[in-house]
């Protein structure tokens, strides 16, 4: 036998070994930060050696600023360099932080290295400059699910500091977005909040507690995150704050002059306007004409579209301009939704790709607050099992990734379900590619998309009360031979298998895995 031979021999014998134990079972794995009160973490705790995280493609407008910490894990002080940055960027070594201004149309393929006293590490990111901005789905924080009408530029700090020193901004975090309530309202329970909506120029004003937009967007930018903002095509938005109702440009160019890099634009009170007319062009008409306004600035500024699905928005909000838009209506407090809202969602996956997502809402887990009360935060009742099937969901469905709770109460389990870089490399995957449902029964479902290299990544999803086993078949991914299945939660290879896989799968939980031709 030769050793080409021998090996395969080898491989065969080892595959067969693995067909005939088909059930995996998932205990906690050494390195897995595991505490007193049992509760199960999957996320192994991250090596002392730098790992380079964050999309391999990354987008920006030409001349436009450029802006983009390099998502990094490992100890602490870590030495960057990047090898083939065009001449327009400049990357400071101690931060991680890339700045200057985008370089002139075309691909521009860059390797990025990391060093600290524990080894070093490669990656490759690739700046498009062109037409196209979120290649990959934005990830960041939202503070609506938290603060309501109790947000600060404070508390806005307070997350961008939080979003460092928790890690997050280390596997990919990196907007710091503000929802409503920043502006004046005409009424509301807190003075400091009720005021004049606009000055005599009819420039917007914010209220009392963002005494300085562009001192905030500074301290942002300073961490090299971004930030966002949220307003509404209406006269009023959802939360009675001013919106930009016939002030639409003079708005865009304010938030463009203040520095921000992200809108979501919510319809609310706009309904007023678009009267009886339901028509396509109706529902259109506020989007297509801020997409025209943003399109025209000096700036990259990602436009989410929030108008809960209406008009089969999917079809047609990247055509209006838009980044990623809502699929449906808030997913408020009643968290038990996620799976049928995930489901709901996926109907929806051809009309995802880069540079144009479906958004099923936010990631809601940690210290949030009840939606319906726009109640202070509380730790979310969610069982374990089922925060780790939400964030696999939005991940195999290439959703922003928008995680919407109390940057500070961020505990350990909330970072270990928001923090797993194989996970989120399933989300960031530059394919774009949103997860297809398959074998779906009453309890549970099987979702699977295939990624960049070739591989699959696959969720195998429980909603029953008891553990199951679950399977999928070869067939049903349309694969076929011998693959290498590697567990992405608790980033651990299981094996090579022939035909199909098998997993015991917790209540309300997920089996998360990539299966890779052998
Ligand atoms: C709507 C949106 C939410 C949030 C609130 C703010 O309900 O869907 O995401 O922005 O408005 O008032």
């Amino acid at each position: 036998m030769n050793n080409r031979l021998t090996l395969n021999f080898l491989r065969n014998i080892f595959a067969l070994a693995m067909i005939l134990v088909p059930t995996v079972s998932f205990g906690i794995m050494e390195g897995t930060s595991a505490p007193a009160d049992g509760r199960e973490f999957y996320t192994p705790a991250p090596h002392p050696y730098p790992r380079i995280n964050g999309p391999q493609v990354y987008g920006s407008r030409p001349g436009h600023p450029f802006l983009y910490r390099i998502p990094c894990q490992g100890v602490r002080p870590i030495t960057f360099s990047a090898k083939g940055l065009p001449k327009e960027l400049s990357l400071d070594p101690q931060t991680g932080i890339i700045s200057g201004h985008t370089p002139p149309k075309g691909e521009y393929l860059v390797t990025l290295q990391a060093i600290n006293s524990n080894g070093k590490t490669k990656r490759a990111f690739k700046i498009v400059s062109g037409d196209q901005l979120a290649l990959t789905p934005p990830m960041g924080w939202n503070h609506w699910y938290a603060h309501y009408d109790r947000i600060t530029d404070e508390m806005v700090r307070q997350a961008a500091d939080a979003l460092i020193g928790s890690g997050m901004a280390d596997v990919g975090y990196q907007y710091i977005n503000i929802d409503d309530c920043w502006m004046n309202a005409q009424k509301n329970n807190d003075p400091k909040r009720v005021g004049p909506l606009r000055d005599t120029n009819g420039n917007l004003l914010p209220n009392k507690y963002f005494p300085d937009m562009n001192s905030l967007t500074g301290f942002i930018h300073g961490k090299g995150l971004k930030a966002g903002i949220y307003t509404s095509p209406g006269t009023l938005t959802c939360g009675g704050f001013a919106g930009a109702w016939q002030h639409e440009e003079q708005d865009a160019k304010q938030f463009a002059d203040w520095g921000f890099d992200f809108l979501k634009y919510d319809w609310c009170s706009y309904d007023k306007i678009a009267g009886n007319d339901k028509s396509l062009d109706a529902l259109q008409k506020p989007y297509r004409q801020m997409g025209n306004i943003l399109h025209s600035l000096d700036r990259d500024i990602v436009f989410n579209l929030c108008q809960y699905g209406m008009g089969e928005v999917w079809k047609w909000g990247g055509e209006v301009g838009g980044h990623c838009w809502r699929t449906s209506g808030d997913l408020g407090f009643e968290l038990d939704k996620i799976f049928d809202v995930a489901l709901k969602n996926s109907e929806h996956r051809l009309n995802s790709k880069p540079g144009e997502w479906n958004d099923p809402d936010y990631i809601q887990i940690g210290w949030i607050g009840n939606a319906s009360k726009m109640g202070v935060p509380q730790l979310t009742s969610m069982p374990d099992a089922m925060q780790y099937a939400y964030m696999s969901l939005w991940s195999l469905m290439a959703a922003p990734l928008i995680y919407s709770g109390d940057m500070s109460k961020l505990d350990k389990f909330t970072l270990n379900v928001l923090c797993n870089p194989e996970v989120i490399e399933v989300d960031q995957d530059p394919l774009g590619e949103s997860a297809a449902v398959i074998k779906r029964e009453d309890n549970n479902f099987v979702m699977f998309k295939t990624l960049v290299d070739g591989s699959l990544a696959v969720g195998l999803f429980n909603r029953g009360k008891e553990p199951a086993e679950l399977s999928t078949t070869w067939k049903e991914l349309n694969i076929s031979g011998v693959q290498n299945v590697l567990d992405l939660w608790h980033e651990k290879e299981m094996g090579l298998y022939v035909d199909s896989l098998t997993a015991t799968v917790p209540p309300q939980g997920v089996v998360m895995v990539k299966i890779t031709k052998k």
